[in-house]
């Protein structure tokens, strides 16, 4: 589909999905129907403000070219979804497709059953179908109901605050998906450095393990626990962050017919609201991320390979040396919409020889004056996107973010980074996601470059392709 007056604009990706204009946030319902993927997303049709929600809705053969379809979900006046319909999920019930979302305002659940193409959905008389929270949760927030088949009944998790400052997550079943039964607190955030309020949970098995995904108030990043859910609660041994770029939020999997576990967030914006007012656009989707189980636990998340289908132009190096160059040394790479798959090898210099740090600069200007760093900090063994420069405007988000990522020894770092005008998405060793946004003002802000410092470093392949629009 085209988008054409939002086309000349230079900051609207190109290969990531998004609705053709106004505001999106989470990722809703996303489920494979009969092989075929559909996406929802948190909708306001009518600007660009969060306002109102509605839910709007695509579909894909290969989770990359989306198909735009009518709007699924409206709120019904005198309803109790009137204020908005909120995050969910959708469900096959036994061939009925059916989507369960939140219902505003007070907070409540609803149920919608759907036409065999998933385009027609018609809401349930009986909404909502949990109508509160329990007592102790809550209860201004009870959102974002997620609900899998266990044995023969159903099973619906919900996102809460409990007393005391801490989110929550409530666990419910049903034999119809219309009578609920609470059961209990699935799992109760141990402090209130995990947030007050815990939304979008979802539950998954993986591995030999269940992963809990939750997004907490305030912390603006979505959390991942790997533990063990015994049918009654979720105990957490191992904690993360699923993405520590800052821009990456309310991500929702779907268990596809390849028995992969795929996953998509909501990647917001990083300019002013007067910015985001006068593009006619505000939030795109992420890439699809394939989650695996590493060792000791640990979430890994790797961009789907259907992603490759959107390679054109490609450039390839290998066997380079950088040594201590700062500003980068640029690469015969130039684009907004590109690829970039480093391998920086692992020290085979003496200590003294290798840089303390080393990466890419991507969105370069030809003078330097616009440029982000991708930078690996082996002293304090940290991946980090420095925007400090990314944009001369004025209006722009410009921290840094960093996540932790220890080598072991000889392993080297691999490094995936997607460049999509104003969205940078970076995946280093299956293990740490970095996404953020970037908004350069010059139109010749397209160079790629190595860089080290303190010493040297080696590339052993450098591969980059331009990357196709999917509008
Ligand atoms: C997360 C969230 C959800 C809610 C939705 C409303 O970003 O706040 O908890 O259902 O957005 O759009």
């Amino acid at each position: 589909m085209t988008r054409p007056p939002l086309d000349a604009d230079p900051h609207r990706p190109q290969y990531h999905f998004m609705p053709p204009a106004h505001w999106m946030n989470d990722p809703n319902g996303l489920i494979q129907w009969q092989g075929t993927y559909h996406m929802f997303y948190q909708y306001s049709p009518s600007g660009v403000g969060s306002g109102i929600k509605y839910w709007g809705h695509a579909r894909s053969a290969d989770l990359v070219h989306w198909e735009h379809l009518p709007i699924a979900l409206a709120p019904t006046p005198g309803g109790p979804d009137a204020g908005g319909c909120w995050s969910g999920c959708a469900i096959d019930d036994g061939g009925m497709p059916t989507l369960m979302y939140t219902g505003i305002a007070p907070q409540a659940q609803c149920l919608a059953t759907g036409s065999p193409d998933l385009i027609t959905w018609t809401k349930d008389p009986g909404n909502p179908v949990i109508a509160a929270a329990p007592q102790g949760f809550g209860p201004g927030d009870f959102r974002d109901p997620r609900v899998w088949r266990e044995g023969d009944e159903w099973r619906c998790i919900i996102g809460t605050a409990a007393a005391g400052g801490c989110g929550a997550v409530l666990l419910y079943r049903s034999d119809d998906l219309r009578a609920w039964e609470y059961l209990g607190p699935l799992c109760v955030g141990a402090d209130p450095s995990t947030g007050r309020v815990w939304e979008c949970p979802d539950l998954f098995s993986l591995g030999d393990r269940h992963v809990l995904t939750i997004s907490p108030i305030p912390l603006r990043k979505t959390l991942w626990f790997s533990g063990n859910y015994d049918g009654r609660t979720f105990t957490p041994e191992t904690q993360g962050v699923v993405d520590a770029g800052g821009h990456f939020y309310a991500p929702q999997t779907l268990g596809d017919a390849q028995g992969r576990r795929i996953m998509f967030g909501w990647v917001w914006e990083g300019r002013s609201q007067e910015a985001q007012l006068a593009a006619g656009w505000a939030g795109v989707m992420s890439l699809p991320r394939v989650l695996s189980l590493r060792p000791h636990g640990a979430l890994g998340a790797e961009p789907a390979s259907e992603v490759a289908a959107l390679q054109r132009d490609h450039v390839g190096h290998t066997g380079l040396t950088i040594a201590s160059t700062l500003p980068a040394e640029p690469l015969d790479i130039v684009g907004d919409a590109l690829r970039v798959h480093t391998i920086f090898e692992a020290g085979q210099a003496s200590l003294t020889e290798e840089a303390d740090a080393f990466g890419l600069v991507v969105r370069r200007s030809p003078d330097g004056a616009e440029e982000t760093r991708i930078a690996y900090d082996s002293r304090s063994e940290r991946l980090l996107v420095d925007r400090s420069r990314s944009s001369l405007a004025r209006d722009v988000e410009r921290e840094t973010y960093a996540a932790p990522l220890t080598l072991a020894p000889g392993e080297d770092l691999t490094l995936q980074v997607f460049i999509d005008r104003s969205i940078i998405e970076v995946f280093a060793n299956g293990r740490v996601c970095l996404t953020s946004r970037v908004y350069p003002t010059r139109r010749d802000s397209l160079g790629v470059g190595l860089w080290a410092q303190g010493g040297r470093v080696r590339v052993r392949a450098l591969d980059a392709w331009a990357m196709a629009s999917i509008g």
